[in-house]
């Protein structure tokens, strides 16, 4: 068999056809099942889309109610699964939340009896799929909240997902603004082609095992800074260049900071987080959402943003001019969800909120297909001792 030599990152293969959505790298542009994405964020509910994920078409209005109704049952935990991530929420150490996250979810399986794909029917793996995903962001919310000491919060029957997230974060009923603006983001964020947690999804989910073991694959890909692990470290570089600037800098100061900023951290060989992308060859969609949605809400962090933005995106064109960088999705992330009143912690664990239903679509869709997914390397170690 002749082996095919794939790119570094095996950016130029295409390894499944899908119809959950698409990313148009060159054209700046991704759907769901043909909807896009940021209109979808711009004029949806973020359980209309999760319907979309499930079923591959948008709900009528009593669909709609029923689905809603369903996810509000299936966000209540198992009480002995909830005694779990209080437990590892409040071990001793230094805690991450989605790998707090990723731990619990391991023994869901067991707790919740969803059995590997493989043995399942269609039907139970899309309601093991629903339920997995109602819960996360409960068990979010309270390894977040045990540790740091705080009080288990009983989800709220009359919350929809973002509410109910904010709500399992901060223990309070946030208002309209901030909900809507959780919402946009969270619809903007459910899928993105075959990233690096997708296709770790996939592969586990080709094996046959079951759901949880290849939603913890997923966040484990996810965790990493090069992935969903950055718009907290965007928000720190706002910080840094804010620091520089010292108090008196005024939002139109940003700009000369940042590009002073910006060139230090390349000439230290650092990555400017919350810039740049595997697959946009122009402008992130959501980074253009999400600084809509940031200046929406207003405030000095979203009108400094914006200045460092247009800073940054020079200094990177100065840099690599046949390759322009633009925001991705996690520079105004950061910035949407500190004025939300999410801790910086709980960014990454956020946008695993949305992903986990674009996760477990995938891997509905790979368990279909019966074959595994089992690539092969080039060896180009010594040559092989000769057999004794
Ligand atoms: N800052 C500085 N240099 C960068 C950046 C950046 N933000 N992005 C890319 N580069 C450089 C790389 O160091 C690399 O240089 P080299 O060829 O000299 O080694 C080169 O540009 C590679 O560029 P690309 O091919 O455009 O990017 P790649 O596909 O390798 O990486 C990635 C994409 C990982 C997102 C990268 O842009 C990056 O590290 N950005 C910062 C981290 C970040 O924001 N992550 C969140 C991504 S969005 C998401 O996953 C949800």
């Amino acid at each position: 068999m002749t082996l095919i030599e794939a790119a570094p990152g095996l950016s130029d293969v295409s390894v499944a056809e899908t119809t959950i959505g698409d990313v148009r790298g060159d054209e700046g542009l991704y759907h769901y099942n043909r909807y896009p994405a940021t209109d979808l964020a711009r004029s949806s509910s973020f359980e209309r889309v999760w319907f979309l994920f499930v079923h591959g078409r948008l709900p009528d209005p009593a669909e709609l109610d029923t689905f809603v109704e369903r996810i509000r049952t299936d966000r209540v935990v198992p009480e002995d699964l909830v005694a779990l991530a209080r437990t590892i929420g409040s071990t001793p150490g230094d805690h991450r939340p989605l790998v707090d996250l990723r731990t619990v979810l391991s023994a869901a399986a067991q707790y919740t009896g969803m059995r590997p794909l493989w043995d399942c029917d269609e039907d139970t793996r899309r309601d093991d799929g629903i339920r997995l995903c109602a819960m996360v962001p409960t068990l979010l919310g309270e390894v977040h909240r045990a540790a740091h000491g705080l009080d288990p919060v009983v989800p709220r029957e009359d919350l929809d997902t973002p509410a109910h997230w904010l709500h399992a974060v901060t223990g309070e009923v946030a208002g309209p603004d901030e909900t809507r603006a959780i919402e946009q983001y969270l619809i903007s964020t459910v899928e993105h082609g075959f990233n690096a947690s997708t296709f770790a999804a996939r592969v586990i989910a080709s094996t046959g095992a079951d759901l949880p073991s290849a939603i913890c694959g997923a966040i484990g890909a996810f965790s990493g800074p090069l992935h969903g692990g950055a718009p907290d470290r965007a928000l720190d570089a706002l910080d840094a260049i804010a620091a520089r600037g010292g108090p008196a800098m005024t939002v139109a100061d940003a700009g000369d900071v940042a590009r002073r900023w910006a060139r230090d951290e390349l000439d230290a060989g650092r990555r400017l987080m919350g810039f740049g992308h595997a697959v946009y060859r122009t402008r992130d969609p959501r980074s253009e959402l999400l600084r809509e949605v940031a200046t929406r809400l207003g405030g000095r962090t979203a009108e400094l943003a914006v200045e460092v933005e247009r800073a940054v995106v020079e200094v990177l064109a100065e840099a690599r001019p046949d390759r322009p960088r633009y925001a991705n999705v996690e520079f105004y992330a950061g910035v949407v969800m500190d004025r939300c009143g999410l801790p910086r912690e709980m960014f990454t664990p956020t946008f695993a909120v949305s992903r986990v239903v674009g996760w477990t679509a995938n891997v509905l869709e790979q368990a279909r297909d019966r074959h595994i997914i089992r690539p092969r390397a080039t060896y180009v170690g010594p040559p092989m001792d000769p057999p004794v």
